[in-house]
């Protein structure tokens, strides 16, 4: 298995050493318009294999030849947010990467899956899936699982409990219209409701809401150790063919009464990419949750046509 890693900053080089770190495939690349920022970050991270004990090449370029019949790519080249800035924002600079970097792709691997990280996300899902022509369930991108993550993060340190042992789910875009879903929030098949009052849990949802901004407000610059955790997390469910459940953002065609819009949703992951697209039932204020954070993605994918780029 050959995995590609496409911009070697903060997030893409952590979903490289991550990914390194599970010995699951036998080649990682790591390409970057700096191609020495990719080399040093791709040698640097090898040169941890005899100490933590893995066997994954990595290798780090800027040349596409080297990334030729890849089984899996992750795309993160792209600007971040700075303070201040929403991930909209980065739409007229991130678009022309993302659909360049996939033409790229395609043009030395036949088929394969490709994970989308850059942001806007639903967005440069949107921008990737059309450049590449191919199956919905073969291009989608990651944020769920992040947000998911922060969700689950902030709720075990207010209960007390580790987090391996709270599930959650959260649907939508990746922006402050997601839609985290509390009614199927449990600690250890226990509902979250029975560890907190409404109005703490509604103000661990808000925060969830504005993680990613919270994070850039930190540091300046939006988080990777997460985000490239979360990613490496796909690509491990691909390589192994798990069937594990995540939130993805996937074109929906008519799934939850929606059609033609990228959004967060539960699916399986396996060796084709997304198996199922599940459907859970919402209710009527988690339905128009949901159709609120479409409308929103549905206007920045309105943005991206015309900027005539695909
Ligand atoms: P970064 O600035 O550290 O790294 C981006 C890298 O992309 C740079 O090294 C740059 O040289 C490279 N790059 C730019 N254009 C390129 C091109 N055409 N071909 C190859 N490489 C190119 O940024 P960071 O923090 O790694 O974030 C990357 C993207 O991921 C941003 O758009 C950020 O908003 C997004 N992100 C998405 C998350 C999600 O949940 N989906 C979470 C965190 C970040
Ligand atoms: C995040 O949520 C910026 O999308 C990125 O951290």
């Amino acid at each position: 298995m050959k995995v590609t890693i496409v911009g070697a900053g903060n997030v893409g080089a952590t979903v490289a050493n991550v990914l390194a770190h599970k010995d699951i495939v036998e080649d990682i690349v790591l390409l970057d318009l700096i191609g020495d920022l990719a080399r040093g970050k791709a040698l640097d991270s090898w040169q941890q294999a005899p100490i933590e004990y893995f066997s994954s090449r990595l290798m780090g370029t800027d040349d596409y030849a080297d990334t030729a019949d890849s089984d899996i790519v992750v795309i993160t080249a792209g600007i971040p947010r700075k303070p201040g800035m929403s991930r909209d924002d980065l739409i007229s600079t991130n678009a022309k990467i993302v659909s360049s970097v996939t033409q790229s792709i395609l043009q030395h691997s036949e088929d394969p899956i490709i994970i989308i990280v850059s942001n806007p996300l639903d967005v440069m899902t949107y921008a990737a899936h059309l450049t590449s022509g191919r199956d919905r369930k073969k291009v989608f991108g990651m944020a769920g699982i992040l947000d998911t993550a922060r969700f689950r993060a902030f709720l075990a340190t207010e209960i007390g409990v580790s987090p391996k042992d709270i599930q959650a789910l959260l649907m939508g875009g990746h922006g402050d219209t997601m839609v985290p879903l509390p009614r199927y929030t449990t600690v250890a098949g226990i509902p979250v409701t029975d560890f907190i009052e409404h109005s703490r849990l509604d103000e661990i949802v808000q925060r969830t809401k504005k993680g990613g901004g919270e994070l850039v407000g930190l540091m300046g610059t939006s988080a990777w150790y997460a985000p490239g955790a979360a990613a490496a997390q796909m690509v491990e469910a691909i390589v192994k063919n798990e069937n594990r459940i995540f939130p993805c953002c996937v074109k929906l065609e008519g799934e939850y009464n929606l059609n033609d819009v990228y959004l967060g949703v539960p699916v399986t992951l396996n060796k084709k990419g997304i198996g199922k697209i599940i459907e859970v039932n919402l209710n009527e204020e988690e339905k128009n949750m949901l159709n609120t954070s479409s409308n929103h993605v549905k206007a920045v994918m309105d943005t991206f046509d015309s900027m005539g780029i695909s």
